[in-house]
């Protein structure tokens, strides 16, 4: 696997792999990989037709970061998710530092504003930022690594609608993939802030999955989706959780759905302790 710190020598092995014909598809990641994030390499070997390159990144992007938010203790275990790239067959791992992404320092940099109707709600409403931080470094790798697909998880589902706009609105000359959401047994969707979780609330975090479930399983069974969300919102609560947000939306575009509505997704966060878990998922009724 070619490690890469600075753009140019990536781009020049890049560019070497186009010559001969080879497709790029790239996975940006922030690291402490898992099965979830290797999903998202396997996703994009299944969809290529063409003779394919896979390229992760690995950068902890300070601007995706709130002030009270977790940026320092963020989990960095490089070699850990080295060998598991190697491991994978990952043909190329870029690892920028700070100073290459933002090189005039985070505050100055030009930023990518996606629109509101798709960040002032949900997790832009409880990070505010967060999305244009993530917004302009996608675009930043995007232009350095220059991919023919890209691969976001289902499990950050607001984010993969970010992404799809900012790609569509700005012409960005990729084929942006998706990847269901995997998860531990117990139903936990996998994440690398799993593990904040102690003993006692790592036993307990999988019943946010478990309340999902009978939320959506209630509305499809014609209840009023009003109740079932306060209802899923109090089940959540019992566990100890302490609920951010539990609501039903519109697949596409995040909107309150209306009565000709079918393609719905339920999200979730919610605090365990000191930790927030994020979760959701896709289901279609026949009419709300
Ligand atoms: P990170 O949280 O490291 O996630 C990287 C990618 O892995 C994202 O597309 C995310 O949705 C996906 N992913 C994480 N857990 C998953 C799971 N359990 N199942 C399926 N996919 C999963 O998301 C980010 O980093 C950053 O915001 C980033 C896009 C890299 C920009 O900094």
């Amino acid at each position: 696997m070619h490690i890469h710190q600075h753009a140019r020598p990536l781009r020049e092995q890049i560019a070497s792999w186009r010559a001969q014909g080879e497709c790029i598809a790239f996975v940006p990641t922030m690291g402490n990989l898992h099965q979830g994030h290797l999903s998202l390499v396997e996703t994009a070997r299944q969809q290529a037709n063409a003779r394919l390159r896979t390229v992760v990144s690995i950068f902890v992007n300070p601007m995706q970061f709130g002030e009270n938010e977790d940026f320092d203790t963020y989990p960095r275990t490089l070699e850990d998710d080295i060998s598991k790239l190697q491991q994978a067959g990952v043909d190329m791992l870029y690892v920028p530092a700070v100073s290459e992404i933002y090189p005039g320092g985070v505050g100055a940099a030009t930023r990518v504003l996606p629109p509101a109707e798709l960040t002032e709600l949900l997790e832009g409403e409880s990070r505010p930022g967060f999305f244009t931080g993530v917004a302009t470094v996608v675009n930043t790798l995007f232009n350095i690594v220059r991919p023919d697909i890209a691969c976001f998880g289902e499990k950050d589902f607001q984010q993969l609608l970010v992404i799809r706009r900012m790609v569509a609105d700005l012409a960005m000359p990729v084929r942006v993939l998706s990847a269901p959401i995997v998860r531990e047994p117990d139903g936990l969707a996998m994440s690398s802030r799993n593990r904040y979780l102690d003993a006692a609330e790592r036993a307990t975090a999988g019943k946010l999955y478990v309340c999902l479930q009978h939320l959506v399983s209630e509305v499809q069974s014609g209840a009023d989706s009003h109740y079932a969300v306060m209802h899923a919102s109090q089940e959540l609560e019992n566990h100890g959780f302490v609920v951010d947000y539990v609501v039903i939306r519109r697949q596409q575009d995040l909107a309150v759905p209306g009565a000709g509505d079918t393609r719905l997704v339920a999200l979730a966060a919610a605090w365990l302790g000191k930790t927030r878990l994020i979760d959701n998922m896709c289901f279609e009724i026949n009419k709300l």
